[in-house]
């Protein structure tokens, strides 16, 4: 795992195998930030007209690599594009991901300096800002290898250590933000693994697994409900998606108890469909692969569980995360049939590919069981999320109070999401003449609002819930850009925690 360290050292006296500085767009030429100032006035000023032989403009991702021919103590300087300043400075997000698209342009580069967010004195946001800057780095720096026969050779690997330049390495706060920052990137990557992971290695009893594992070694209490313990507890959604399959469903439940008093009690509930076919409403063949992916709120729950565990967080948080493989067979659930879920209400399936919902309403009934204050689910629910917001934005649902601190989180973790309603008129699209729901209507129109109408239907009355539909942002099917690789993203464990520390800090001062 690549390390994260700091320091306060000048310029002159430090070595690495590159340095990382940003340029903003200017006008006429690039802007220098403090940091590429600082390495300017080492290099006798020749940054600029080095800039400028190379075109460097300064715009976002762009990076421009430059050799030093022996001029510094820096073989490698990677000026990257933060592009034009806004209100005098630049954007957190904006320097995550400059971070991370130098970081990938420094493969064979060892170790690092990263000096995106050096100021000589701390302003308002630095901590943002090296919050931003240590992430993009670390993320920059994932690679998923598990399956090639070859370890990639050194000039191809990417950096191990990343040092981040900044004015008092020793100030408390910036220590706790590096062991954040540590653990978030352990997060992202192990949801990333997990993600890329094919279907035939990564099926449910195996993602209980690997989730029983990395929750132990957190300090998690774990318990997995396997098909006996499922039909014992009526898990009627969970065991009919997975009926199709020869690989079994599981329900897997993570707990933290803080070792102070919790100040509230958190449910957290992904969705883990190891492949979805879509099942006998089998989907074409373009592109089914990506449907290994459809397990991406599961892997973001669990990573988050075992995060909060880590970092020891006062709240007492509870992963419910149900796990199957949506296959098609002679066992396979059918459109038609009858389903009963774990809190008694039935749905009579109309599409098997809208399995998701039938999954999450076991889990959700049976998180709110806990009688949790906040209910956070995530999902790749639906292609039609994709429709609406892109690949790269995710839609949000749920009570107006939580839904709005999701997306409040997600502004400062820099993920991409977008506040959803819950229209009532499309209530009525779901209603069945044989069961109290049908799982899908065939009226294409706000197919997302419409799951999340679906899974509103299992959350207690009272219960403040939200519903991340993760279907764009959580698997990156272009090619790598910013500090997101080819594959799982790890969307969104980052706003995951934001929120969940907005919500501890609102319970201590209220
Ligand atoms: N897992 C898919 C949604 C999805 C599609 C995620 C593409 C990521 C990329 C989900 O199970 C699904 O198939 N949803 C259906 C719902 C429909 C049948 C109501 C869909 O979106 O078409
Ligand atoms: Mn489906
Ligand atoms: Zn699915």
């Amino acid at each position: 795992m690549p390390t994260l360290h700091a320091t306060d050292k000048a310029l002159a006296s430090l070595t690495a195998d590159a340095i990382i500085v940003g340029i903003g767009k200017g006008k006429t030429r690039p802007l220098l930030t403090p940091g590429a100032q600082a390495l300017d006035d080492l290099l006798d000023g020749k940054l600029p007209d080095a800039l400028k032989v190379l075109s460097a403009c300064g715009g976002e991702g762009e990076v421009t690599r430059i050799a030093t021919l022996g001029a510094g103590p820096f073989p490698v300087v990677a000026a990257v594009g933060l592009g034009a300043p806004e209100g005098g400075g630049y954007s957190a997000e904006s320097i995550r991901r400059a971070a991370g698209s130098a970081v990938r342009a420094l493969h064979g580069r060892r170790s690092v300096l990263n000096a995106l967010a050096y100021e000589a004195n701390a302003t308002e946001g630095s901590l943002d800002r090296i919050r931003a800057a240590g992430e993009g780095a670390l993320l920059g720096t994932y690679r998923y290898l598990a399956h090639k026969s070859k370890t990639p050779p050194a000039r191809d690997a990417p950096a191990q250590r990343v040092d981040l330049l900044v004015a008092d390495a020793k100030d408390r706060a910036l220590k706790a933000e590096l062991r954040r920052i540590q653990a978030v990137f352990t997060a992202v990557a192990f949801t990333r693994d997990l993600v890329n992971a094919p279907p035939n290695d990564l099926y449910p009893a195996e993602f209980a697994r690997r989730a029983e594992v990395a929750g132990k070694a957190a300090g998690l209490r774990i318990e997995i409900l396997n098909e006996k313990a499922l039909a014992k507890g009526r898990y009627g959604g969970v065991l009919a998606v997975g009926s199709g399959s020869d690989r079994k469903p599981r329900l897997v439940r993570m707990h933290h108890t803080p070792s102070v008093r919790a100040v509230c009690k958190i449910a957290i509930v992904g969705k883990g469909i190891t492949f979805d076919s879509g099942g006998i409403s089998i989907k074409p063949a373009a592109k089914m692969d990506e449907m290994k992916s459809d397990m991406a709120g599961a892997a973001a729950m669990v990573a988050t569980a075992c995060l909060i565990a880590e970092l020891g967080l006062p709240v007492e948080l509870i992963a419910t995360i149900p796990m199957a493989e949506n296959l098609p067979s002679g066992t396979a659930y059918r459109p038609a049939d009858v389903v009963t879920f774990r809190n008694g209400k039935t749905a009579e399936i109309t599409n098997t590919d809208a399995e998701g919902r039938v999954v999450l309403a076991d889990a959700i009934a049976r998180a709110c069981e806990d009688e949790p204050d906040w209910l956070i689910e995530t999902s790749t629910l639906t292609g039609a999320a994709r429709i609406a917001l892109g690949a790269r934005t995710a839609g949000v649902m749920g009570s107006d109070d939580l839904r709005g601190r999701v997306i409040a989180a997600s502004e400062r973790s820099g993920e991409a999401m977008w506040a959803m309603p819950l229209p009532p008129e499309l209530r009525k699209g779901i209603d069945s003449s044989v069961a109290d729901l049908i799982n899908a209507n065939t009226d294409r129109l706000g197919g997302m609002l419409v799951g999340g109408h679906f899974l509103s239907e299992f959350v207690s009355e009272g219960t403040e819930w939200a519903h991340i539909d993760i279907a764009g942002p959580a698997f990156n099917s272009g090619s790598a850009w910013g500090y997101n690789p080819k594959g799982g993203t790890g969307v969104p464990i980052r706003t995951l925690l934001t929120l969940i520390e907005d919500l501890i800090a609102d319970a201590t001062v209220g």
